[in-house]
């Protein structure tokens, strides 16, 4: 896979995806949207590719959408081309998505933090939604996501003052998983992928699925579809392997079906 905007490695178990436009500190232009999406689909396939990890540079995960670029979008040029259909498609990546953030994640950056499933920040990380400065708002799910990561009142000070907050506040306020210092963030997204890599990974995707489902179904809908999915993993060979290991006392061999 060879993008102009990304990078991709893969190590034992996970795939790494960086943002590789320095220059304007990985502004999210439709390239880069679009390499993204194709690498995703294409990871999301493979086997051996158990999680996935997203990540800018020290100075930036993402400042946003690219200014430059939509400046002069219309509004019916947006309809016309779905702009945001890629997003929806982020969404339904079914391996878990790390986000490594250092620097800026602002904007577009900030709700692709929140669109991954877990999210690593280095000290220095400076997240948030500064639409509001440049006569717009958020666009690709900051006003929804982050409203239920955060609350109502704090979303609506992020959004309405577009003021970034710390990555401390951003741990307080329960946006990250896990602060810290600028030299290890990536290295701790590496050990969280590693480890979510040697679980069983069917049972990784289920469960990915059920607490997704969470956000957009009724107590009564969602505890129905966990149920179902448990249910499911009785069919895997896994969940035999697991049971079976622990009763052993030996580690478990995961087949993956
Ligand atoms: C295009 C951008 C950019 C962006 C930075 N750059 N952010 N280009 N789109 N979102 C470019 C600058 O123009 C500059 O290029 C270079 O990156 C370095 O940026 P500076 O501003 O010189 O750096 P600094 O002074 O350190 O300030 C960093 C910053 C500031 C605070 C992050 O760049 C900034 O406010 N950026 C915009 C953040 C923003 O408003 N994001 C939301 C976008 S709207 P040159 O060529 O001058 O060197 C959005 C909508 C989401 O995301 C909708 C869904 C996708």
């Amino acid at each position: 896979m060879a993008y102009e905007h990304l990078l991709i490695t893969k190590e034992s178990g996970y795939a790494l995806i960086q943002f590789n436009r320095p220059d304007v500190l990985n502004a999210l232009n439709i390239k880069l949207m679009t390499e993204l999406v194709d690498a995703l689909e294409e990871l999301d396939k493979e086997t051996e590719v158990r999680c996935i990890i997203l990540t800018g540079n020290e100075k930036a995960f993402a400042a946003g959408a690219d200014i430059k670029e939509m400046a002069n979008t219309s509004a019916m040029e947006m309809l016309q081309r779905d702009q945001f259909a890629r997003w929806d498609r982020i969404r339904k990546i079914k391996k878990p998505l790390i986000a490594a953030v250092s620097g800026f994640a602002l904007g577009g950056g900030c709700e692709l933090m929140m669109t991954c499933d877990l999210v690593i920040a280095s000290e220095t990380a400076k997240i948030g939604q500064p639409e509001i400065n440049i006569g717009v708002m958020p666009g690709a799910g900051g006003t929804q996501r982050l409203t239920r990561a955060v609350g109502k009142v704090k979303a609506m000070e992020m959004v309405l003052t577009g003021r970034p907050i710390s990555a401390q506040e951003a741990l307080q306020w329960g946006l990250v998983n896990k602060v810290v210092p600028v030299e290890y963030y990536l290295q701790e997204a590496k050990e969280l992928a590693k480890e979510i890599a040697s679980k069983a990974p069917m049972a990784v995707k289920l469960a990915k699925e059920s607490v997704l489902k969470a956000f957009d179904t009724t107590i009564e809908g969602g505890l129905e579809f966990e149920r179902k999915n448990f249910y499911l993993l009785f069919s895997s060979e896994d969940q035999k392997e697991g049971m079976k290991a622990f009763i052993e006392k030996r580690k478990p061999e995961w087949k993956g079906k």
